[in-house]
């Protein structure tokens, strides 16, 4: 792990330790890991790609547009539940500490760090991220509008670098706007199961899920009518040309999302327009679609309030708090690491 400390807000009392990013997975270890999905995914059946690659600068981008969107419900919801509750969230937690897991520095992040600075209470934000150039811009932005915090980010990837998150101190674990969803069955067990192994008893995490619903307007959310989610999408073909030296042509390729039921699984997928052969040049990996043929990129599961609780006594944590907004779109758990619970 490589650590650099400096930045503008360099503290009085404690010198270099104010600002800090320290990266665990480089651009480096980042191709190595593309090449290994993709050369996994695109030799499987259905073809499969992991919804991580698609944020790079342009994916990012995308991404906020589609948060803007009627059709994109999610971010909207969350923001109204963290209006309500951010500052009971910062009481019961208690927490000095926002660690933040995979989001930027949004508005929610605001409200947050607001919550805890309101109470009396904020001295540290770690932002966790394995975007470098997202995770510096919103370790800068925190420590600038918050001339007292002290910053830590983490350049990283679930599943290895969450070990590298600085312990002490009592903290509030975030994941927000949904990304648990992002996770198949098993993987979340395991994924929740590291949160909990990084987080001391009496130590609190707070989860942002999606919930089931109407599923007109699951399809909606995720097949715009501007069709930016369709260019969102297609950004991962274009992310796999650039870094890969791949030469998939990503308009023959049309975006279809679907809800299935019983996983309660939004998916997207790209159908190709025709058949089509790809070279993966860095990669020595030649490519056939059939006409047709659909590679899934995504996967967004969509919960049950009970369905959330459960999973996470599961992982050893007790639920403390639930909130929905009006509508009943998304959740907001606020939960509590027990100690000798884990399974
Ligand atoms: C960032 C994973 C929460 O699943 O809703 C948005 C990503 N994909 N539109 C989601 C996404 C298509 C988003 N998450």
């Amino acid at each position: 792990m490589a650590s650099v400390s400096g930045g503008a807000s360099v503290a009085a009392d404690a010198p270099g330790d104010r600002y800090r990013i320290s990266v665990c997975t480089d651009g480096a270890a980042l191709d190595r890991a593309l090449a290994a999905d993709v050369s996994a995914g695109l030799t499987s059946l259905p073809k499969d790609l992991p919804p991580k690659w698609f944020y790079d600068d342009e994916g990012s981008r995308l991404f906020g547009e589609i948060t803007r969107l009627a059709e994109y419900y999610p971010t909207r919801r969350e923001h109204e539940i963290l209006r309500r509750v951010a500052p009971d969230v910062a009481a019961r937690s208690g927490a000095g500490t926002l660690v933040e897991l995979g989001s930027g520095f949004s508005d929610k992040t605001r409200l947050l760090l607001d919550a805890m600075a309101g109470a009396g209470i904020l001295r540290k934000f770690v932002p966790f991220d394995v975007n470098e150039a997202a995770l510096r811009a919103t370790a800068s932005g925190a420590a600038a509008a918050y001339p007292a915090l002290s910053v830590h980010g983490v350049v990283g990837e679930f599943g290895k670098d969450l070990r590298a998150v600085p312990r002490g101190g009592r903290r509030l674990v975030a994941l927000l706007g949904g990304t648990i969803g992002n996770f198949t069955g098993p993987e979340r067990r395991a994924f929740l199961a590291e949160i909990a192994g990084m987080s001391d008893a009496g130590e609190t995490f707070l989860l942002g899920a999606d919930l089931v619903k109407d599923r007109a307007r699951l399809l909606a959310a995720y097949d715009d009518a501007a069709g930016v989610t369709a260019q969102f999408n297609r950004n991962v073909l274009h992310v796999i040309n650039r870094r890969l030296d791949a030469d998939f042509d990503p308009q023959r390729f049309t975006h279809v999302a679907t809800y299935d039921e019983e996983t309660q699984w939004v998916e997207m997928w790209l159908r190709a327009d025709g058949p089509q052969v790809v070279h993966v040049r860095r990669l020595g990996l030649r490519v056939t679609f059939g006409d047709g043929e659909a590679m899934r990129t995504e996967v967004s599961a969509k919960f049950r309030p009970s369905q959330i609780a459960a999973e996470l006594s599961e992982a050893g944590f007790a639920v403390m708090s639930q909130w929905l907004d009006d509508a009943g779109d998304f959740s907001l758990t606020l939960a509590e690491r027990v100690d000798g619970a884990k399974p």
